[in-house]
């Protein structure tokens, strides 16, 4: 049987999700499953008709799906939601019309029930032939007695595909309705009894139902609501799970998500940057020092040197830009209103860069770590 695996976690193979499916597979080599990493990959698959064409031709050939997906604020992850729409919007059903479908969730089972009623309804609405769902808690593996029951249900998943099940539509289409919501002339307002009320909304303008109903309500708590409309917040994108946000609330795009958003045209380690380096310096030669020392191979090239900072200078001779530095900050100059890690920072690299100043090609480390 050929199984298409739709990856619902921004963090792709990598997620707790993919360990679930990575167990299925290996419990059931005589099935071929196909994973396509829908949450990770959305710009690319909304950007790329080839991509996406790709994943409804494989679908097109298998013999059922599995959407595998960790729950992400009550539902779907908000990438593998737009998934979704693309394939109505993009009126791609005939892909999933008369597939077999199941559903694995990982999650802390709050509100897994309504993910799963979602997801059901969507199989539901593309024609698809529903076959079951399991939610796992995240941690699940790890019991023999849980591990035991995800056994059971890929079993009866592949069952069911093998004989062909009947199957039952659960959920009705939804219909429309294009009421228009007119709010009833002044109310007296509740008293919002000195709590901060807030409000937030994704209208894009003033004028539909949503705004109309955003007037009435922050109006019915006598116009104390804070109103946050999402469209205004800057927000780059879906949730990426990374819980960098779990520090200090901020949300950090970077690296593989930089590259997925064109912040940046290409990933690389410490070899492309050598490439790179080389490439632009057009030097035949190419000599390459490492700062900081790395301690061993084992530690890595980033690992902090053991040996004490002056010890790092080979060049030998007296670092005259680290001087200036020691200068200013002996004449009370700007740098003095650094605190001293700053200062000692400054000095450092300051020291490095002189001492390196022959060198074709200069790699510092991320090791300089200031704390203000
Ligand atoms: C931003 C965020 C929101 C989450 N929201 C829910 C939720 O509403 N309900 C729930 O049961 N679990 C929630 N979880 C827990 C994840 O579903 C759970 O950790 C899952 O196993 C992660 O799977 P993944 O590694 O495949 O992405 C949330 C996790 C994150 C990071």
């Amino acid at each position: 049987m050929k199984i298409i695996v739709l990856n619902g976690s921004p963090k792709g193979d990598n997620s707790v999700t993919m360990q679930f499916v990575a167990f299925v597979k290996k419990k059931f080599p005589q099935h071929e499953f196909e994973t396509f990493n829908i949450a990770q990959r959305i710009r690319q698959i909304e950007s790329s008709g080839e991509t996406f064409n790709e994943i409804l031709e494989a679908i097109k050939l298998s013999d059922g799906v599995l959407w595998a997906f960790p729950l992400y604020v009550c539902l779907v992850h908000s990438h593998y939601k737009r998934f979704i729409e693309l394939v109505f919007e993009r009126d791609a059903l005939d892909a999933f019309r008369g597939k077999y479908a199941a559903i694995l969730t990982t999650s802390v089972h709050f509100y897994d029930h309504t993910a799963h009623n979602y997801m059901h309804g969507i199989c539901d609405d593309l024609g698809m032939k529903f076959c079951g769902s399991y939610s796992a808690g995240m941690h699940d593996l790890f019991e023999e007695a849980e591990r035991k029951k995800l056994v059971l249900f890929a079993q009866s998943i592949f069952d069911a595909i093998g004989r062909a099940a009947p199957f039952v539509r659960q959920f009705p289409p939804l219909t429309t309705q294009s009421v228009r919501y007119t709010p009833e002339a002044s109310l007296p307002a509740v008293d919002a009894a000195g709590k901060k009320v807030v409000i937030v909304t994704d209208a894009r303008e003033q004028d539909v139902n949503l705004g109309r109903m955003t007037e009435r309500f922050k109006a019915a708590v006598g116009g104390q609501a804070e109103v946050v409309n999402l469209h205004d917040i800057g927000i780059k994108g879906g949730c990426l799970g990374c819980i960098q946000c779990g520090y200090d609330n901020t949300c950090v795009y970077s690296g593989k998500d930089a590259l997925e958003i064109g912040l940046v045209d290409e990933l690389g380690g410490l070899r492309e940057a050598i490439i790179h380096a080389k490439r632009a310096t057009q030097l035949p030669k190419l000599e390459v020092r490492l700062l900081p020392e790395p301690k061993s191979a084992i530690e890595g090239i980033f690992a902090k040197p053991d040996k004490d900072e002056t010890d790092i200078i080979h060049a030998g001779t007296l670092p005259s830009v680290s001087m200036r530095v020691r200068q200013l900050l002996a004449s009370g100059g700007v740098l003095e209103a650094l605190p001293d890690s700053a200062r000692a920072g400054v000095i450092r690299l300051a020291e490095r860069i002189e001492a390196f100043k022959g060198t074709p090609i200069l790699l510092l480390g991320p090791e300089v770590n200031l704390h203000w």
